[in-house]
């Protein structure tokens, strides 16, 4: 079966361009103008996007399946319009030897309605692991956070820096998150220095994860094999809003002050991609002091606020939020739309408005930050490995 996406505004080459999509076995098998095919999405007014890419997120299984599933979890990423998620280790049984990430990828194939990769956990003493799992990214958490997994021998980060091959990523978690702001970014400035330098001498490509100020994207950019995420809750949310929302409020790296914030929006342009960091818990977990968002169905819509508010152009949004992500991962044949790539698209309705309702979201967790919060452009079908399986703002 082949399946024509017709009549669209695409991003193609960065751009955005009247052309229609036809997929065939899965595959973009053709674009340009009048294509055929047995089956035709209109997307007259709509703008149609490679399968969006989300390279951090926390979908809880093994280990806490009463948060996140990769059933619900991955239900959420199509919703948001993410057809591939990375998946963090940070479980409560953390992704740290072969037999777990095996583990993973097989309860994800069986379960998940989006493809999830897994970024592997470094340990003090898991080289040997590393090796024999061969995972495609590792991520070392240099600051506490949810789970046991975080680094306490400092010599430990440069050796997975030497031993991990030099061409795939490896992620960082550098927050710090004592509770006075000045403190906890001090920690982090300085760890990320360190990470940058010992990076830089070994001449090793690195992703620093989730950065919440514009100092932070400063630092990374002082390397040039150094990426940078950020997550959307750091441009819309500040410590005002924490106030607000008490304990839903936590999160890691925290919440910054207004004018923090402000440093965040002046450094985004450095910035080289959007992350979610969707981490999702349930209320009770946050009254007892949980940290962590949802966020996978929220993100888009956010971000498209910047195109609004016209800080952003549609054409920078979209591209970090797919083809920088693949280009940072090495994931070939994602995140762009062009012949012979994987038949994972998104297309996206820029005009539909619509209001915050945790109710009403995939993620198990049902609740939101943002509750309550008008924003405009939704996601309107998900066609994955060439077919609709999202429509109308719906799964069929
Ligand atoms: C994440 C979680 O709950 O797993 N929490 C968070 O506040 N971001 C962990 C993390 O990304 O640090
Ligand atoms: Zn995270």
């Amino acid at each position: 079966m082949s399946l024509v996406i017709r009549n669209g505004t695409a991003f193609i080459g960065a751009k955005f361009v009247r052309k229609d999509i036809l997929i065939d076995d899965g595959k973009i098998s053709s674009i340009g103008v009048n294509l055929k095919g047995d089956e035709a999405i209109d997307a007259t007014d709509y703008l149609v996007l490679p399968g969006l890419i989300d390279p951090h997120v926390h979908l809880r299984e093994p280990g806490d399946v009463y948060k996140e599933d990769f059933a619900t979890g991955s239900r959420a990423a199509i919703a948001g319009g993410f057809t591939t998620v990375m998946d963090m280790p940070n479980n409560a049984i953390p992704t740290i030897t072969k037999a777990r990430l095996e583990e993973k990828t097989r309860l994800a194939k069986e379960k998940a309605v989006c493809d999830v990769l897994f970024h592997f956990g470094g340990t003090d003493d898991n080289f040997e692991e590393v090796k024999k799992a061969d995972p495609q990214s590792m991520k070392l958490y240099l600051g506490h956070t949810t789970g046991n997994l975080v680094l306490k021998d400092p010599a430990s980060m440069e050796k997975h820096f030497r031993g991990f091959p030099k061409e795939r990523q490896i992620v960082l978690h550098a927050c710090d998150h004592s509770d006075v702001e000045e403190v906890n970014l001090e920690k982090t400035y300085a760890t990320i220095e360190g990470a940058v330098a010992s990076a830089k001498k070994i001449n090793r490509r690195i992703h620093l994860a989730h950065a919440s100020t514009g100092h932070e994207i400063a630092l990374a950019k002082t390397y040039g094999r150094c990426t940078v995420e950020v997550a959307p809750h750091y441009l819309f949310l500040s410590t005002k809003d924490a106030e607000r929302l008490g304990r839903l409020g936590k999160v890691y790296p925290p919440l910054k002050s207004e004018q923090k914030k402000l440093s965040l929006w002046k450094a985004l342009p450095q910035a080289d991609c959007i992350a979610t960091d969707h981490a999702p818990h349930t209320i009770e977990d946050k009254e007892k002091g949980a940290a962590g968002f949802p966020g996978l169905e929220t993100s888009l819509a956010l971000m498209l606020q910047g195109y609004e508010r016209g800080l952003l152009d549609m054409e920078w949004i979209i591209g970090r939020m797919s083809s920088n992500v693949a280009d940072i991962f090495g994931l070939k044949g994602r995140g762009r739309l062009e012949k012979g790539g994987v038949g994972d698209i998104t297309v996206l309705d820029p005009k539909e408005e619509w209001k915050v309702d945790g109710t009403e979201l995939q993620t198990k967790c049902r609740w939101s930050p943002f509750e309550g919060m008008e924003l405009k452009g939704k996601v309107h079908t998900v066609v994955k490995d060439g077919e609709p399986i999202y429509q109308e703002y719906e799964f069929k």
